[in-house]
Formats: C-alpha cells, sequence, structure tokens
C-alpha cells in the first residue's frame, strides 16, 4: 500500500494515531504503555503494544467476515495498522458474559456468575468526568448518537460477542466482558473501531479461571507480560 505517513494527530494512552498521505486513512501505533484507574496508576507491559495490535487485528479480520464492518485495513508492521479514518462516537459499549469488575462492584455480587444471557451498557466517553454510565436516552438527548445509531451499535456489540465467545471458547479461554467503541464514516456508516485486545477483554483460562488479560496489571497480579504472551500464543498457535 503506497501511504506515506505524515503528521501525528493525536496521542492517547495507549495508542498514538498518524495521518497519511490518503485523508481517508490514518496510521494507528500501539504503545507499551498502561494506565488503569483513569490513568492514575501507570506502568509498562513489554511487549503489549505488539500483542494488541496483532491480537486486534486477526479478530478484526474475523469479525469482518461474519459481517461486522469494522475500520481495519491493513496491518504495516509489528506495531502500526492502517485504518479508516472515523469520527469516534463517545460511547464505550461494554458487554457482559461473566459478571467480574465494576458490575461485581456496583451490585454487591461475587465475580464469576454465568449470566444467562450477555448484558450491555454504555459509558460516556469523557476522561475528565471518568467515563459515567449513561443509557440510551443520555445519549441520544445530549447528542453523543441518534436512536438509529444506537440501535446498530446494540445489535452489531451483541454479534461482536457471539463470534468472539465462540472463537475464545475454541482456544480455552473464557470471554468474561470486553469494551468496543465504534465510529462514523465520512457516508455516516456505523464501524466498529479502536481495538479488541487483552487491555480492553477480561480473558480467563477455560479450565483454571487464571486471568489473561490487563486485570493482572491493575490488580498486581504479577506476570502481567505472561499473560499477554499466553494470550498471543493461543490466538496465533
Ligand atoms: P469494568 O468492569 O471495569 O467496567 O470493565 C469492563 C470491561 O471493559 C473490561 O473488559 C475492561 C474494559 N475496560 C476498558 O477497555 N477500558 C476502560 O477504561 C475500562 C474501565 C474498562
Ligand atoms: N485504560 C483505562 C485508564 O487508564 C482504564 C482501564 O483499562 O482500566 O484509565
Amino acid at each position: 500500500m503506497d501511504v506515506i505517513k505524515t503528521e501525528q494527530l493525536y496521542e492517547g494512552k495507549a495508542k498514538k494515531v498518524f495521518a497519511t498521505t490518503d485523508p481517508a486513512l490514518v496510521i494507528v501505533s500501539y504503545k507499551d504503555d498502561a494506565t488503569a484507574f483513569d490513568g492514575l496508576k501507570k506502568g509498562t507491559i513489554a511487549g503489549k503494544g505488539a500483542v494488541n495490535n496483532r491480537m486486534s487485528n486477526y479478530l478484526m479480520g474475523l469479525l469482518e467476515k461474519e459481517g461486522v464492518p469494522t475500520h481495519f485495513v491493513e496491518e504495516l508492521s509489528e506495531r502500526e495498522t492502517l485504518v479508516r479514518k472515523v469520527e469516534i462516537v463517545k460511547l464505550e459499549v461494554i458487554i457482559r458474559n461473566i459478571s467480574a469488575g465494576s458490575f461485581s462492584k456496583r451490585f454487591g455480587v461475587e465475580e464469576g456468575i454465568v449470566f444467562d444471557s450477555p448484558t450491555i451498557e454504555f459509558s460516556y466517553k469523557n476522561d475528565d468526568l471518568h467515563d459515567p454510565l449513561m443509557n440510551a436516552y443520555h445519549a441520544i438527548a445530549l447528542g453523543v448518537a441518534t436512536s438509529e445509531e444506537i440501535e446498530t451499535i446494540k445489535a452489531l456489540a451483541f454479534k461482536v460477542n457471539e463470534v468472539l465467545k465462540a472463537y475464545f471458547l475454541g482456544i480455552g479461554v473464557k470471554l468474561v466482558d470486553f469494551k468496543l467503541e465504534f465510529g462514523r464514516t465520512p457516508d455516516g456508516k456505523i464501524v466498529l473501531a479502536d481495538e479488541i485486545s487483552p487491555d480492553t477483554c477480561r480473558f480467563w483460562d477455560a479450565v483454571t479461571n487464571e486471568k489473561l488479560d490487563k486485570d493482572r496489571f491493575r490488580r498486581d497480579l504479577g506476570n502481567v507480560e505472561g499473560a499477554y504472551a499466553e494470550m498471543l500464543r493461543r490466538v496465533f498457535g
């Protein structure tokens, strides 16, 4: 692909985004930097950028085959990927299959309750406000998304869950919960964006329930790099 990287547009907590010579495309560059609790906890997870880049691209490819439109265009290197330039919808979309994390805290239940059907929740992507929980009515009232976009996002998020839950079970991993972000293309289409990785999903070993995701960093459980490497090994063999 004869697209050339130009100026940096944005630096987030885990990725940088660069413009390219094609105005419709940007390059995402994955960092090893890790943060938790709204950036309060900071660290580095060696090799994380490469794991997240490769895993996310693989999963987006899988999802495209199953009819989920994504921003993915082409993997450029271990850490860099060409994606469609989209306007990110300011919602974090969280699907849960098993209780954990903020769900367990909010509702006062232990982690590990397997739900009969998955749950969905939105939070408002706004660091200053600490990403508050937001329902569909709030999102529509504030102009974060239209009701039609919300319906599309919900349907795509549940579809992603069905595809990924089955895929991960096949490699011995329970997909506990995950966060998705969506974008709008210039022609107003909703596509899956951001990343799908151990940073944005909870993965538990299907047999031992060992945590194989960023909770090892958030909770100081040790062997953080080992968990990311193990997930890469399970996906790519
Ligand atoms: P939670 O239980 O802390 O709400 O997290 C739910 C899922 O969302 C979990 O898989 C981790 C992911 N997540 C992110 O990707 N980014 C975030 O900022 C947070 C808080 C959670
Ligand atoms: N990445 C988020 C932050 O820095 C939180 C998390 O993933 O736990 O705040």
